[in-house]
Formats: C-alpha cells, structure tokens, sequence
C-alpha cells in the first residue's frame, strides 16, 4: 500500500478557469506525445479541452506545485458517442445524466501520492451535486494504473457488445453515482485476465 502524503504536502486541487486553456493544452501535449505515456493519454485540441473548461459543456479538476498544473482531471459532458452505451445499463431516458471521463493525468514526479484519487473525488463529488448520474470512460486496455483507480472509485467495466479489435483495445468502465458505495474490490493482480473473455 502506498502512502497518501496530501496532507503534509502542498499540493491544491481546484477547478480550472477558461482562460487557463494554454496551461492545460501544454499538460496534456506533453503527456501524450511522451514515449513513456503517449499511448495511455490522449493529445487533445484546444477546442476539445475549451470544452472541458466552459461550464456549459463540462468542467477540469487541476492539481497545482507552487502554482504549477502538476495534473488535471477533465469532464465533458457530451463528448461520448451514448448511442456505444447498452440500454440495459443505462436508460435512454438517463442519458441526459450520463458524463464523459476525457482524460486524466499526473505529472510523473507526482504520481504515487494520491493526487489523482483527490482530484477523481473531487470530481465526482461534483457530478453527484449537479444532478449527474452516470460517468463513462474508456481508457487503454492495458492501463493498470488508471483502471485500478477508477475501480477503487466505484467505476465497473462494462462490454460494448465488439470485439476487441473495434474496440482498439480500450476498455469502457462505467460509474452509476447512485449506486451505493461499496469498499473496493480490486484484484491485486492483473485486472484485465477477467476481462479478455468479454471485450
Ligand atoms: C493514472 C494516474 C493518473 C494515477 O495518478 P496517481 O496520482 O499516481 O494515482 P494515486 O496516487 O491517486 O493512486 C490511486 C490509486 O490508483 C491506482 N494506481 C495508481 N498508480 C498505479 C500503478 N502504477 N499501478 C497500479 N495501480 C496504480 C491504485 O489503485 C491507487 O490506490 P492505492 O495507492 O491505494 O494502491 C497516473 O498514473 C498517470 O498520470 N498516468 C499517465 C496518464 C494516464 O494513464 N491517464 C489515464 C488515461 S485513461
């Protein structure tokens, strides 16, 4: 188990304002085009992450260094195609309260300390008080690190109905805010053997 220094650390979670657009667009440039990570976040466009900052189509978590954007956690609303979400999880009349994850990091020298678990209750936090109900995500098959954190924060993964390769490889997990909280059950080891069956 590793240690959650936030407490004795100064590190600040709060939301992102619009006219911190460049900040935003050079975190995410530069994790998505670094070789150790550039397959696990996704290189955005300025117009997409606008969209992830202007309150009427979502909002962005950022945690900050001595006023640095060490990580950021992003929400937009309407980014995710709801017609992939099988009606038997979430109704159509529900997909107005359906929300899209797009896209969560921390700086390398920052990992490992409970910041994107922080900045995720935050979020979610945030969703549940703005009506939201659902949060859907997808993210790199292989991605343990993220998977286990949105599985330790109530996400379930969750089968398109494709096969893998439609799939490209990304994993779709599921967070129903009303569902009751239960402690995690994350496997200790790889999560993803049960999942090769059914993606
Ligand atoms: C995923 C990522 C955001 C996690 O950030 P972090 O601040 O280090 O995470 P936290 O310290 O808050 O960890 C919370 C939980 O996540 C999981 N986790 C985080 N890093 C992990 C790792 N390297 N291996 C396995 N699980 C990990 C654990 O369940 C952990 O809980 P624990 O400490 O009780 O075991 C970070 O690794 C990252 O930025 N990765 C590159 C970008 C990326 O993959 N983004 C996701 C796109 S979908």
């Amino acid at each position: 188990m590793r240690q959650n220094q936030l407490q004795e650390t100064p590190y600040q979670v709060r939301l992102l304002h619009t006219n911190e657009i460049d900040t935003l667009y050079s975190l995410n440039q530069r994790v998505a085009y670094d070789p150790a990570s550039r397959h696990l976040l996704r290189p955005r466009s300025v117009d997409y992450l606008m969209k992830c900052l202007d309150p009427r189509t979502g909002f962005t978590v950022g945690a900050f260094h001595q006023e640095a954007l060490i990580g950021y956690r992003a929400v937009h609303y309407t980014a995710k195609a709801l017609h992939e979400i099988p009606h038997q999880l979430v109704a159509k009349e529900q997909y107005s309260k359906v929300v899209y994850f797009a896209g969560i990091t921390v700086l390398p020298e920052y990992q490992g300390q409970g910041l994107a678990s922080r900045m995720l209750k935050e979020t979610l936090n945030m969703l549940k008080s703005k009506g939201f109900r659902y949060v859907t995500v997808g993210c790199n098959f292989t991605n343990q690190a993220s998977i286990r954190l949105l599985m330790k924060h109530g996400f379930k993964t969750v089968y398109l109905g494709k096969p893998v390769e439609v799939c490209y490889k990304v994993c779709y997990l599921l967070n129903d805010l009303l569902e009751k909280a239960k402690p995690a059950e994350v496997p200790a080891s790889t999560v993803f053997q049960d999942q090769t069956n059914t993606l």
